[in-house]
């Protein structure tokens, strides 16, 4: 009898077994490594079988991996879109073959009729977040900022240039004097820093840097420290993401501020998916995660040593 049941049992887990096709960006920053492994354990977790496709920061392959999973005729799609515009017609085509599509960790400018959901932190708030902290440690002083850009019309780098202006107005003794694209990676903004340092007189006209994420923060860290000069006392260094590389520089006093992005959009994406498709549960249109501040008074080294073996 037990061994008809386990039968039976093996049988209706299958059954429900779903397929979820994935349209992941690419491995630009320790964040984005972070939701890709922590997407497959979530999706394991659950017995969800997960299609997996690294676009390589191209749009037109993500919009060829959902055409293909649409295709396939897959239960569900995930994507997190590396830019903003130009989804509509892909959607569309996904509505029309009736599989739900929920977004991870950025936005789109589409119709919100054409996705499930969008599973995302407040981008701009992220950014307000990292101009509230610089504007409180400068007070009254001039601070001149240089700023490093995410991927050029990707919405987290849209959001977070608006919100980290939204957090300094009023302090006019705050100015952003250089921004410019570091694609989110450290390579680019060690290089982009560079040229700012360049250009700003070795940085003498720096006061501090914003970078889109910790990624491109750490490469600007190197960049300051091959100028001469010391990052987190000569310039103050915020970001966005809380890697675990960014507390170990926070640590040895390099890095200051940091707003935590969680990585794990995948498991409540699965939660809203599987209310759906059980019971035609409409999730809200926005699942918001969390955003924290952390600076270098919050036990940098305890928190790189929770963080270090989460998938970054
Ligand atoms: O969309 C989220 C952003 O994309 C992360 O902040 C960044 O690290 C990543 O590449």
């Amino acid at each position: 009898l037990s061994a008809a049941f386990a039968t039976l049992a093996a049988t209706t887990v299958a059954a429900s077994a779903i397929t979820v096709g994935f349209s992941q960006i690419g491995s630009e920053s320790g964040w984005r490594a972070a939701e890709t492994t922590v997407t497959r354990q979530e999706a394991e977790k659950r017995g969800i079988d997960l299609k997996f496709a690294d676009a390589q920061q191209k749009q037109e392959n993500q919009i060829k991996a959902i055409r293909s999973f649409i295709a396939q005729g897959i239960d569900a799609i995930l994507v997190a879109p590396v830019v903003a515009t130009g989804w509509d017609a892909v959607l569309e085509e996904a509505k029309d073959a009736d599989i739900p599509v929920i977004l991870l960790d950025r936005t789109v400018d589409s119709d919100k009729s054409l996705y499930l959901t969008a599973v995302t932190s407040d981008l701009v708030h992220e950014g307000k977040v990292a101009g509230e902290w610089l504007a409180k440690d400068v007070g009254t002083n001039p601070c001149n900022v240089v700023e490093l850009q995410g991927t050029t019309g990707s919405s987290p780098a849209i959001d977070r240039k608006k919100g980290f202006e939204e957090g300094i107005a009023g302090h006019d003794n705050i100015k952003i004097t250089r921004s410019q694209t570091g694609d989110f990676t450290r390579t680019k903004g060690k290089e982009v820093m560079e040229s700012f340092l360049r250009a700003e007189d070795g940085g003498k006209n720096i006061c501090a840097v914003y970078a889109h994420n910790d990624d491109m923060a750490v490469g600007a860290i190197q960049a300051i420290k091959e100028a001469g000069l010391k990052p987190g006392t000569d310039i103050k260094v915020v970001s966005i993401d809380a890697v675990p590389d960014i507390f170990l520089a926070m640590e040895a006093g390099e890095a200051n501020a940091t707003v935590e992005l969680t990585p794990n959009m995948a498991g409540p994406a699965f939660d809203a998916l599987k209310a759906y498709l059980d019971s035609g549960t409409e999730p809200p249109k926005w699942i918001q995660t969390e955003s924290k501040l952390y600076t270098q008074s919050d036990d940098p080294k305890a928190v790189y040593e929770a963080k270090k073996d989460l998938g970054y």
